[in-house]
């Protein structure tokens, strides 16, 4: 009998600590959660306490602070103190790495410490998680589960990219966008900004970028590859004034999102040339293009005067994005008015070039030196790897798949991984697209983007060239911020783990711990794609993946 009361007894204490371990569902996972007894209670008298008056170290607690306030219904106070108890205490821990994290809430206290605020802003990011859902409900007393976790991410970069050529996103729209990378996680913004489609950065010194190249006179209805497009006639564009990018970047920086601008070269150009036709080979005239797909308008590499241009371009951008890196673009560039141009022709006999794919090389290198001599490194898609080739400074962003990402590694370059057949959020997340709001074609369900191994095939001494991963966002299809949280919720989620819980991934573990996380995208007013949950689809599935869409 006795017996039987002491195995009934460990029976409910395993339960209840089940239940506990549950009840904390961060993602991404962390390195190790340790669940305690009881719960803190944050209340209306709950303060945030500041080991040092750092003015980064209040933009780390304040997400967190205003999530806080809706839960218990009045501000939670900030001060810069010595640590209490009953307070949540925040300090910097140098032992710890830049991006790490290590919290212990208790039914007295929460301490914090972070390796750098951006530490301490994720750690606020996982409390965040564990306040219940309920208090924003009745807002009052949140009770947060005892709990003790340290963390730290696997990979350094981890992004999305968002474009905003094809369809245009406000200053509003785009801070949303930042607000889910800072959520997961993520601490860089790749802003794609400039396309055929349009050009949505303002130059100073070249007007005519944004009030003839910001605006396409229509668009084509429907998906490229139907026959016959049909256009609908309505003028459309928009771009951000340098004010704006500021404001974007002031944004950015306080949740510790660093943002890439893409400026693309010498492909994607069309919108740059209708405003300055002398930047072609053929002089025009063209038009802002209102169709999707590949144009084979590109700029001249033969005049220096596209140098000098791109040169100055560049200039603005800089005083503008003060990160360390800069994006050229460089995929899909036709090099058929190369082969026509007595310019481009003539630069290729003065260099002893063979091949046109060896005039984007020498673009390549020529903006990199320009780029290094004023502090900055270069990324480019993996086409960069075409023709004589990439210094060993220029970062490789791979999405022709994995290979040109191998490819580099074992040169010793910086990569990026961000396969289209994983990281492709523009693609269709179910075998029933009919079903789904538009996509641009393919099939990268949750489970598939949770699948990328980012080391690929690469050998232990060649993972450090793997700086991480990023999903890319192109808008052909997408007109809404809703629609934009629809392809990427949850995905990201899904790759926030690739990016930061590499080394302890569990789809399993993954999925129940979901089911919190969407709450919370409800919470903050962001639609989310609901197909995870339904039932599994045949396990060949995710697999599938169609290639060239
Ligand atoms: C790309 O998807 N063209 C980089
Ligand atoms: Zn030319």
């Amino acid at each position: 009998m006795k017996k039987n009361l002491i195995l009934f007894c460990l029976i409910c204490l395993c339960s209840a600590m089940t239940v506990r371990a549950n009840d904390i569902a961060i993602i991404p996972e962390p390195v190790s959660v340790v669940p305690g007894d009881g719960v803190f209670k944050l209340t209306t008298k709950t303060r945030i306490l500041l080991a040092d008056d750092d003015p980064q170290l209040k933009n780390a607690v304040a997400v967190f602070a205003a999530d806080a306030e809706k839960a218990v219904g009045k501000e939670l106070r900030i001060e810069v103190r010595k640590p209490k108890k009953g307070a949540i205490n925040v300090s910097l821990n140098p032992s710890l790495e830049k991006e790490a994290y290590t919290f212990v809430v208790s039914p007295d206290r929460i301490e914090v410490e972070g390796g750098s605020p951006r530490g301490v802003f994720y750690a606020f990011q996982s409390l965040r998680q564990l306040i219940p859902d309920e208090a924003f409900d009745q807002p009052g007393v949140a009770a947060i589960p005892a709990v003790q976790v340290e963390d730290k991410p696997c990979f350094s970069y981890r992004s999305m990219m968002l474009d905003v050529c094809r369809h245009f996103f406000t200053v509003e729209e785009v801070k949303t966008y930042i607000d889910m990378l800072a959520l997961h996680k993520m601490n860089t913004f790749h802003w794609h900004l400039t396309d055929d489609q349009g050009w949505r950065i303002e130059i100073k010194r070249y007007p005519e970028l944004t009030t003839v190249g910001a605006q396409r006179n229509q668009t084509v209805v429907g998906r490229m590859k139907e026959k016959d497009n049909t256009y609908d006639g309505k003028p459309y564009g928009g771009y951000y004034t340098q004010d704006e990018i500021r404001e974007v970047v002031r944004y950015a920086a306080e949740r510790f999102v660093d943002i890439i601008p893409e400026i693309e070269m010498p492909g994607h150009a069309t919108a740059a040339l209708a405003a300055y036709p002398w930047l072609g080979c053929t002089g025009g005239p063209y038009e802002v293009w209102p169709d999707w797909g590949i144009n084979n308008e590109v700029f001249c590499m033969g005049r220096e005067s596209t140098f000098e241009f791109l040169e100055n371009v560049l200039s603005e951008v800089l005083e503008l994005f003060p990160g360390k890196y800069i994006h050229i673009g460089g995929d899909e560039c036709p090099r058929d008015r190369w082969k026509e141009c007595p310019d481009c022709q003539a630069r290729m006999k003065a260099e002893g070039f063979t091949d046109e794919a060896q005039l984007q090389s020498y673009l390549n290198h020529r903006i990199e030196q320009w780029l290094n001599e004023r502090g900055r490194s270069m990324i480019g898609w993996d086409e960069i790897l075409e023709g004589n080739g990439v210094s060993k400074t220029a970062t490789v962003m791979s999405w022709r798949g994995t290979k040109g990402g191998i490819a580099a590694a074992r040169m010793g370059n910086h990569v990026i991984m961000v396969p289209f057949t994983h990281c492709y959020f523009d693609y269709h997340q179910t075998k029933t697209p009919d079903r789904e709001p538009l996509g641009i074609g393919g099939y990268i369900p949750v489970e598939q983007v949770y699948t990328l191994d980012p080391y690929d095939s690469l050998t232990v001494n060649e993972y450090p060239y793997i700086l991480g991963v990023q999903s890319n966002l192109w808008t052909e299809y997408i007109t809404s911020l809703s629609h934009i949280q629809h392809m990427v919720l949850p995905r990201a989620a899904a790759l926030a783990e690739v990016g930061w819980s590499y080394d302890r991934k569990d789809y399993a573990r993954f999925r129940k711990h979901m089911e919190r996380m969407v709450k919370l995208y409800t919470r903050c007013g962001y639609n989310f794609a609901p197909y995870m949950f339904e039932e599994p689809q045949d396990e060949n599935s995710a697999k599938e993946v169609s290639a060239d869409e």
